[in-house]
């Protein structure tokens, strides 16, 4: 019974890959309306899936070719599988089955790279391909998450309509779905999302571990976190951090966080950010700073030991507005790193990706989700900005901020508590309003020991001194 083809041809769209993102997906096209096919390569995934969730909308496949028979024309088939190797497995495998005109859509968390070679060599076969970039984990995808989308206009056109009704709304009430721009734009700008997202997290632990050190409890923090959460630093992140500090583990009745390893995992978006932005040049500190912290918490054994040999006792005074005000300046910064970073490869990919439709976006759905973005928006409407830290209004709110929030550095590089998301952030709004830096120095150390030249300040052209050696 469950393999025969009953509906062919009149389903909307399919859904390849039933793991936590792709359920929640598969349900929540069906609750807009959309007749959604499913289908996964282990089948009693899909058989427990379509028996638990028995939705007119839904109907599962048991097979790639019955799944894809299930599917209107142009086919619009949703992988939502493991990055990497399976996706290119289930590209492989669908190809024969598929004709020209039909769409791919990749929206799992795929490297954009890849994302751009799939366009490539899929747009030779006539089928188009969208990679798309979905954030807001297994509750967004349910309930409606923020979407990233990189494809050609034409694959827009086709899929725009769906991704936007299962789509998350912004302040201003519309869908947080757009298409940022051709092939691997999507999946970039997912992966600038997940970068912000690291940084944030990085400043909000920074702020709870000087905290802890400042004598606060979890309650008196949580109280604090709820408290911000009312004002200019609302967002997710700080709302699900009160939630987090107030919960209780239930087996021992102690503190979640008490009972839970201070050892950070990551999966790669991070990671590759901070690469790309190697690659294209652009100093962004605090993502490269995040992505470090996670590695040097994962050290765990080797901190334990070494703490043996310097142990320290850390007492720190801060007062709550000097964290509110440090943890501001520093967030507007992470934002200004990422928006740097995403118009720096729109630039070189040729992308043309709107950051104000970006900004616009994020306000809904997606881990990053904040109050702040609307002012990222407004900064970045119809302005061409080379730096979120040009716009007179954040500028202006970072100044205001700019004493306590150097204090607060201050203040726990003294007492030896590691604040290298702060700090960064710090060191890189510095950078970037100081018209000359030290690099002069570096230049003639390189042209002493390695003849690399240097440019002049008074004259064009490239220059060698004979440096006068021992
Ligand atoms: N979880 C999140 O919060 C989140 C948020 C945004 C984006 N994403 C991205 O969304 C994608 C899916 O994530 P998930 O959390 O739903 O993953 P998951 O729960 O681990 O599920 C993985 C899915 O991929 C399938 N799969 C793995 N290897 C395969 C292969 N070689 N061929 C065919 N199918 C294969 C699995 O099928 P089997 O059942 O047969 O193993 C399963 O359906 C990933 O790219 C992830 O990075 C996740």
């Amino acid at each position: 019974m469950r393999k025969e083809n009953l509906y062919m041809g009149d389903y909307q769209l399919g859904i390849a890959g039933l793991g936590v993102m792709g359920k929640n997906l598969a349900l929540n096209f069906a609750s807009k309306g959309f007749k959604t096919a499913v289908f996964n390569r282990t089948e009693n995934i899909t058989e427990e899936f379509i028996s638990k969730h028995k939705d007119a909308n839904i109907k599962g496949a048991f097979s790639l070719k019955d799944f894809i028979s299930l599917l209107g024309r142009p086919r619009v088939i949703v992988l939502m599988v493991t990055a990497g190797q399976a996706v290119d497995s289930m590209i492989d495998n669908m190809l024969p089955l598929l004709e020209e005109g039909d769409i791919i859509v990749d929206a799992g968390n795929s490297y954009f790279k890849d994302t751009m070679r799939r366009s490539e060599s899929l747009s030779k076969k006539g089928i188009l391909f969208a990679g798309i970039g979905i954030s807001g984990g297994e509750e967004g995808a349910l309930k409606g998450p923020s979407i990233m989308a990189g494809c050609s206009q034409e694959a827009w056109q086709v899929i725009a309509p769906m991704f936007s009704s299962i789509s998350a709304k912004a302040y201003d009430g519309s869908p947080t779905c757009d298409r940022m721009g051709p092939d691997g734009s999507g999946h970039y700008v997912k992966m600038v999302h997940n970068a912000i997202e690291y940084i944030d997290m990085q400043l909000i632990s920074e702020v709870f571990h000087i905290m802890q050190h400042a004598g606060y409890t979890y309650s008196e923090m949580a109280d604090l976190f709820e408290n911000w959460n009312k004002g200019d630093l609302e967002s997710y992140l700080i709302q699900i951090t009160s939630k987090i500090l107030r919960k209780k583990d239930s087996e021992t009745g102690r503190s979640i966080l008490d009972v839970i390893m201070d050892t950070a995992e990551q999966k790669g978006t991070g990671l590759w950010a901070a690469e790309s932005s190697m690659e294209l040049g652009v100093p962004v500190y605090s993502i490269a700073a995040s992505v470090y912290s996670r590695f040097m918490s994962s050290r765990k054994e080797e901190r334990v030991e070494a703490s043996k040999h310097r142990p320290k006792s850390v007492k720190i005074e801060v007062d709550e507005d000097q964290l509110h005000d440090a943890l501001y300046a520093s967030k507007i910064c992470a934002y200004s790193q990422g928006f740097y970073l995403l118009s720096e490869a729109s630039r070189f990919y040729k992308w043309g990706i709107d950051n104000a439709a970006v900004a616009h976006i994020w306000q809904g759905g997606c881990i990053i989700r904040a109050r702040l973005l609307q002012n990222v928006e407004d900064a970045f409407r119809d302005k061409q900005l080379k730096n979120l830290l040009l716009d007179p209004f954040l500028l202006k709110s970072v100044v205001e901020k700019e004493k306590a929030w150097r204090n607060l550095v201050s203040a726990a590089i003294d007492a030896g508590i590691p604040v290298p998301g702060m700090s960064s952030a710090l060191s890189y709004y510095d950078g970037y309003f100081t018209s000359r830096l030290p690099a002069n120095l570096i230049q003639a150390q390189r042209d002493y020991f390695g003849a690399h030249t240097y440019t002049r300040v008074d004259r064009q052209g490239s220059f060698h001194t004979e440096w006068e050696r021992d």
